[in-house]
């Protein structure tokens, strides 16, 4: 029970302990007995026992084994532990057998254990670590200095004998933490420290729209050594929640802050407005299938001017379909009426030779249901795309990952659906009708990364019974074929290319388009060949999940680089989105990402071109989730017509500016802090060091004009994210 105890300490402290710079003392001198004179600096001790941190007193030849005894500890503190103009230090005697009182230069800095005078009498605590701050002004700065340590001892063994003691150059943080943990109606400030402290813990609580402070309350706090302070913190929607803890010793002040979910987009106007692409590309005689994205009040009616011939709208759903023969591009005018009013978009039908002009946007299954995916489950997300008004912003994909497959092929070798999907021409064909696609999960191996059926040897079969399925859209996903690739001699890249060759032969070989989406996890350098192979986007990192270490790593290292191999019919898929209700099984929960984080997450996906692929239940969004994702303007920014993916420009400070250029002659630009804390930013100044100058900006996710030359606060992990057009541009808004 002790010994856990002590190895529970250990394991506490050592976190806070990394990063000091310290001193070690090996030798002491040591006197049994007791003398309250013993604790003074100018006391002549030089007659007491040497002894080393490494025997308890036991082995000092003493006769006495239970009882009181003093060791006297010289040292020249050097003016290099001092940190900034006020900073304590941090004495580690380590554990000492079994109570102690301890004095610096006369100074009493701390006691653990009790002593028999004490009232209650004696108590052991010989396996708890001793930290003691030390006040800066009871240190004699590089002169000698004398810590005096008054210990009683009962039974076998006593006193110091566990190694030197350390005199540690203390930052607050290496022995407290304070964080903000989740309970009911907010948020609970936990200080957690390893030595007493005391000072102000102040919780502030802020409008995020408009950063006004709306209360502050300053508690003081006194803790004991390895105690913890909790306070309760309530957190409304829109507010952010700041906790500071000030040890006046110290210079630097322990911060933790959060907010709850807030919305920073406007709504949608009541009349329509179009929020999709400004092309669409389809091969000549491919299915035209394609849903106009308009959003605001329904019903609404539906018109499209200069549509060629085989091409027609249904009016009530402003669903493009038929398909369309001769090669070329077609100007439209899509027109979208309701009872507010009525709003014209110009739209350019390419047919030719190229597909997926910008990325594509949708839903997979995934990152929500993963191997618990079902009909019923992409059903119900299917109509919520529609009736929560995701279809209006462009989410069309409907894609079915790993799962469906049955564990059998039929005699003839074609692959069929399992139980779970018991209509599979059927689901396309609701989903063509709606104007949503169709997506479908295979792997080049034998079996897929969930163990279901590959299409290894079946590929032509396999593409050709998608086909008849009305399927859009392949992830063909590498997992199972590492078993042929290890077999295989070659390792060339033609080896990783082979596979993924083969199955685009088939595809093309179908009558309608099929979005060709690599999933390999970006090995093999994938970006530099996956567009000669006809593919229309490649997985860049492996699998993404739901907290800050994954997106970090997904979005800010392995993006970095990769823009010039994106562009228009083929991009860098850094994998699907993290939003929403997730979970990777039948039990979902909300995604763990901060409501910061999730707006860098958008962010970044917007300025990296990348697929928009939602991984969540879309019957279960949130107003929240639903903002982030039908922000017309940022989505604007992902689906511009030139597909210029953002180079990452800056990387400072914790901090980083991504960029790219519109077809509009702007360019959108998000500056993100990737730092724990809060960042203030000068726009113009951050504008600068890219190149860019502007007297205002606009805001994407206020959807609003901002000056330039002011100062923005960044929340930790957090972005501002704008659209700049360069100083001497006319405004086309
Ligand atoms: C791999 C892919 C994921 C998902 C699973 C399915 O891990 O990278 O996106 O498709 O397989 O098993």
């Amino acid at each position: 029970m002790v010994t856990k105890r002590f190895l529970a300490a250990v394991l506490m402290v050592l976190p806070f302990l990394l990063s000091a710079q310290e001193l070690t003392v090996n030798e002491a001198r040591f006197c049994k007995g007791d003398d309250p004179v013993w604790s003074a600096f100018a006391y002549d001790d030089h007659a007491w026992l040497k002894v080393s941190f490494d025997q308890p007193w036991e082995e000092l030849g003493l006769d006495q084994v239970n009882g009181l005894g003093w060791y006297r500890l010289h040292m020249v503190i050097p003016s290099s532990l001092k940190k900034g103009k006020v900073s304590a230090i941090l004495l580690d005697l380590g554990a000492i057998d079994d109570s102690d009182e301890t004095w610096v230069n006369g100074h009493s800095v701390g006691k653990t254990g009790t002593f028999p005078e004490d009232p209650g009498g004696y108590s052991s605590e010989w396996g708890k670590r001793r930290y003691y701050v030390v006040d800066p002004g009871w240190v004699r700065w590089d002169q000698e200095n004398v810590i005096a340590v008054r210990v009683y001892n009962y039974g076998d063994p006593g006193g110091f004998y566990r190694g030197p003691i350390r005199i540690i150059k203390p930052s607050l943080k290496d022995f407290a933490t304070l964080s903000l943990v989740a309970e009911a109606g907010g948020y609970k400030a936990v200080l957690a420290t390893s030595v007493k402290t005391a000072g102000p813990l102040q919780i502030t609580v802020e409008d995020v729209l408009t950063g006004a402070r709306e209360s502050s309350k300053t508690q003081k706090v006194n803790l004991a050594a390895w105690k913890e302070k909790q306070l309760s913190c309530p957190l409304a929607p829109q507010k952010r929640l700041k906790v500071t803890y000030a040890d006046p010793r110290f210079e630097e002040v322990l911060e933790a802050e959060v907010c709850a979910p807030y919305i920073l987009t406007p709504p949608a106007p009541a009349t329509p407005r179009y929020n999709g692409p400004l092309v669409f590309g389809v091969r000549p005689g491919s299915p035209v299938i394609f849903r106009l994205a308009f959003s605001g009040d329904k019903p609404m009616e539906y018109a499209v001017e200069g549509l060629p011939e085989g091409v027609i709208l249904d009016p009530e759903k402003g669903v493009l379909s038929g398909s369309c023969a001769v090669a070329g591009d077609y100007p439209l005018v899509f027109v979208a009426r309701n009872a507010k009013g009525e709003t014209r978009a110009e739209f350019t039908l390419k047919v030719g030779d190229q597909i997926a002009l910008t990325p594509p946007m949708g839903w997979n299954s995934w990152n929500c249901w993963a191997l618990s995916v079902s009909q019923e489950k992409v059903m119900a997300s299917a109509a919520a795309l529609i009736n929560r008004g995701l279809a209006d912003y462009g989410y069309a994909y409907m894609n079915i990952d790993d799962a469906w497959e049955a564990d059998e092929r039929t005699p003839d070798g074609r692959i069929q659906a399992n139980e779970k999907f018991p209509d599979m021409k059927g689901l396309g064909d609701w989903l063509h009708a709606n104007g949503l696609k169709f997506g479908i999960y295979s792997s080049p191996g034998d079996h897929t990364c969930g163990g279901y059926l590959g299409s290894l040897d079946h590929e032509r079969l396999d593409a050709e019974v998608w086909n008849s399925w009305g399927v859009d859209y392949l992830k063909y996903d590498w997992c199972g074929y590492s078993k042929v690739f290890e077999a295989g001699r070659d390792k060339s890249e033609a080896a990783y290319i082979r596979p993924y060759l083969k199955m685009q032969q088939f595809l093309r070989e179908q009558p309608r388009d099929i979005f060709y989406s690599l999933c390999q996890y970006g090995w093999g350098r994938v970006w530099e060949w996956g567009a000669f192979i006809d593919a229309n986007s490649w997985r860049t990192s492996h699998d993404i999940n739901d907290t800050w270490e994954s997106l970090y790593v997904t979005g800010f290292e392995r993006q970095p680089g990769l823009h010039p191999y994106a562009g228009p019919g083929h991009w860098n898929d850094p994998d699907m989105l993290i939003v929403g209700k997730v979970g990777w099984s039948s039990s979902l929960r909300d995604s763990r990402l901060t409501p910061d984080e999730q707006y860098t997450h958008i962010s970044l996906w917007s300025l990296l071109a990348a697929n928009m692929l939602i991984g969540c239940d879309i019957a279960q969004i949130d107003d929240f989730t639903f903002n982030l994702l039908c922000n017309n303007e940022v989505n604007a920014v992902n689906q511009d017509i030139l597909g210029h993916q953002a180079h990452q420009d800056v990387v400072e400070d914790g901090m980083q500016i991504w960029s790219r250029d519109l077809y509009d002659g702007s360019y959108a630009v998000g500056i993100f802090n990737l730092n724990e804390a809060s960042v203030p930013v000068r726009l113009d100044g951050a504008l600068a060091k890219i190149g860019l100058g502007a007297d205002s900006v606009r805001d994407l996710w206020r959807q609003k004009e901002i000056p330039a030359g002011a100062e923005y606060v960044i929340p930790p992990h957090g972005v501002l994210y704008v659209k700049v057009r360069p100083s001497g541009q006319a405004d086309s808004r």
